[in-house]
């Protein structure tokens, strides 16, 4: 055991057959065949150093973006980097360089406490600052790509540091180069954010403009947005700490506009936001909300009551059980819409 920074250490070694229910939010009761915890970046190199087949290596973060639907026969690797500081700074800007371990919404915080803009519409997002850039996560009219300079990424198998620009990293929605042709080569140890010390706010969200006038705010500050997205999110999106889920199940689809124009023609309430090339974005919630999933529950699992896009574990479900309401879903949309779902969550 060894002191560092005040934080009692149990060590670097890995331990055998632990339950991660408290690693995913979830809360799946599954467990790993073994588990470790990276604190620093020697940590990190020493414990992968052990490991007989690096292809075995899974990295946790928050384990906010996960379903696991059976025992993990594997090495869990808890990705616990810290450390916030900013890097670089000019006479508008702020770099800030956080630890791929904080959790996000702590690095929320930091930056609207310091009165730096760019990340206050993503606040209360679940899970750590290193899952961030592998989805890109987004809310509310921003994504990370927007505040994003670049990313300190170790290769599990060569074990080197390298660094990733932002088109490196090739960022779409809900997607980058590490949830595809470098899946599982990459543990991300930290991001620098560019924030702006002159804030703009980006507020024409409806729900936020909404939020703010019920607020009576007049002057906009970082604060006042942070609390209007914290207050949304609060009103339709589940607690992790007392139900189980992992946020936005399912991709919101992307299809034709003229399949938009004829569900338009059945459905004159269907939400659809027009992207470039003839292609239009479905509201996942909505479609499996009309399907009549909203609320769905047996035994205890189940679709969020206030928001059909979050699958959820009353307490005692089973990763296959939610896995397989999934599929139903799936299937379901298929048959009723043509629309193809597609998972945000990666299954394991
Ligand atoms: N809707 C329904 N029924 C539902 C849910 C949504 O009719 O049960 C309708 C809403 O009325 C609205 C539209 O669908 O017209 C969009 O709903 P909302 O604004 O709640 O956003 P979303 O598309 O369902 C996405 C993200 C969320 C993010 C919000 C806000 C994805 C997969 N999800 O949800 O991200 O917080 O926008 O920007 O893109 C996450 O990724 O885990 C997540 C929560």
């Amino acid at each position: 055991m060894r002191i560092q920074s005040g934080r009692l250490h149990l060590g670097m070694a890995w331990k055998e057959s632990i339950s991660l229910k408290s690693y995913n939010t979830f809360g799946i009761d599954v467990s790993a065949a073994h588990l470790g915890e990276a604190q620093d970046m020697d940590q990190l190199a020493a414990l992968i150093a052990e490991v007989p087949d690096r292809k075995q290596l899974l990295v946790l973060g928050g384990g906010s973006n996960v379903l696991l639907t059976q025992d993990v026969d594997r090495w869990v690797l808890l990705n616990r980097l810290g450390g916030i500081e900013q890097v670089r700074e000019d006479k508008e800007h702020v770099w800030i360089k956080a630890g791929a371990g904080i959790v996000w919404h702590d690095l929320v915080l930091y930056a609207i406490e310091k009165g730096y803009g760019g990340i206050e519409n993503l606040s209360l997002i679940p899970g750590n600052v290193g899952a961030a850039p592998m989805q890109n996560i987004g809310a509310y009219g921003v994504e990370l790509k927007d505040v994003f300079e670049e990313l300190e990424a170790w290769h599990i198998f060569d074990q080197e540091l390298h660094t990733f620009g932002g088109a490196d990293c090739k960022f779409g929605y809900r997607e980058s180069v590490f949830k595809r042709n470098l899946k599982n080569q990459y543990i991300i140890t930290s991001i620098t954010l560019k924030l702006t010390k002159k804030p703009v706010f980006n507020v024409s969200y409806g729900a936020i403009e909404s939020e703010l006038k019920a607020q009576k705010v007049t002057e906009t500050t970082l604060q006042d947005v942070s609390k209007a997205v914290i207050a949304i999110r609060q009103s339709k999106l589940p607690d992790p700490a007392q139900i189980g889920n992992s946020g936005s199940f399912f991709k919101n689809p992307v299809i034709p506009q003229k399949q938009f124009n004829r569900l338009k023609e059945q459905y004159s309430s269907m939400p659809g936001y027009v992207l470039s090339e003839g292609l239009v974005k479905i509201a996942a919630g909505w479609l499996i909300e009309q399907a009549g999933w909203k609320g769905y529950r047996s035994g205890d699992f189940g679709v969020h009551d206030r928001q059909a896009l979050v699958l959820v574990n009353h307490g005692g479900a089973k990763g296959s059980d939610i896995l397989d309401l999934s599929t139903k879903i799936m299937i379901d949309i298929l048959e009723k819409f043509d629309i193809q779902l597609e998972r945000e969550v990666n299954i394991y």
